[in-house]
């Protein structure tokens, strides 16, 4: 039996993910910061496991407890708003810690493993905001833009031990967690500067003139992962909902 384990698998993207494995039959093992049990549904193939992808000790325990690992899905991330002048240092290190550091780390973690049974596949879980520049995302582009190099050079090492490796870049999902929490960041650190107000309103009017019927499901994003997992035949870069695809033509 096949087995994924998959970070941030308590809400969102991965937590549909997770849905859509077990209902392919396979192993999950499920990361959570805050380890749940009601929210995937029982099953003797599923594992919940305590996992801060910022914490060297969880990930080695998480990765111990699995056991060995087909697919690993790097999904957990966290977003953020404002300009360059507007984002604290601290926040700029946050954001590279868990989208960027995070999933090189867990990839360090099961790489051992998949080399020795030469086989394994890791998804990192990116932005369709690295396709195409937005204002005042340039943290989180950045910690994705480089999720991406880091990913495509991976690709060129790891195919000499039959390793795959894909990027998904989901596009604007706003039926997530992902907004609000980013939302609320930006207010617990004060806000926008008052300078950049205008660019902040210009920004804000242009996506709220955006078709909401061009925005990413969970499920797509879910489908994606699948097809990075199981297609081999399937692209490095593999765009997830209306939006991102059509970014990507
Ligand atoms: N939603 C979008 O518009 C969008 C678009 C493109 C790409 N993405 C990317 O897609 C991924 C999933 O986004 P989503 O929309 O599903 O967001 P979400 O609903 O906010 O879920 C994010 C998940 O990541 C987890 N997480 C955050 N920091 C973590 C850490 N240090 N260690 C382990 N888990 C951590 C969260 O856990 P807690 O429950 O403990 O907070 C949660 O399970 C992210 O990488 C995001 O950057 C999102």
């Amino acid at each position: 039996m096949n087995t994924v384990l998959i970070t941030g698998a308590s809400a969102g993207f991965g937590l549909e993910t997770a849905k859509l494995f077990l209902s392919k039959g396979w192993r999950v093992v499920a990361g959570m910061r805050s380890p749940r049990e009601d929210l995937l549904p029982a099953s003797d193939r599923l594992e919940i496991v305590k996992l801060d992808v910022t914490d060297p000790d969880s990930i080695k325990a998480a990765v111990e407890q699995a056991g060995p690992i087909d697919v690993l899905v790097n999904n957990a991330g966290i977003g953020w708003m404002n300009a360059v002048e507007g984002t604290p240092m601290k926040t700029m290190r946050s954001l590279f810690e868990t989208n960027l550091f995070g999933p090189v780390a867990m990839m360090q973690a099961v790489l051992p493993q998949m080399r020795e049974r030469r086989a394994g596949v890791i998804v990192n879980v990116s932005s369709s905001v690295t396709l195409k520049p937005l204002p005042l995302l340039s943290a989180y582009t950045a910690s994705k833009a480089a999720l991406n190099a880091l990913t495509e050079v991976s690709a060129l090492e790891l195919s000499a031990f039959d390793i795959r490796v894909r990027i998904v870049l989901p596009g604007r999902a706003p039926t997530t967690g992902f907004g609000d929490a980013a939302r609320a960041r930006i207010q617990q650190q004060g806000g926008f500067p008052e300078p950049y107000m205008p660019v902040v309103k210009a920004a804000f009017d242009g996506w709220a003139q955006e078709s909401e019927a061009e925005v990413t499901q969970a499920a797509d994003v879910a489908e994606a992962v699948w097809q990075a997992a199981t297609d081999v035949a399937s692209p490095l870069r593999i765009p997830a909902g209306a939006d991102a695809v059509a970014l990507s033509g």
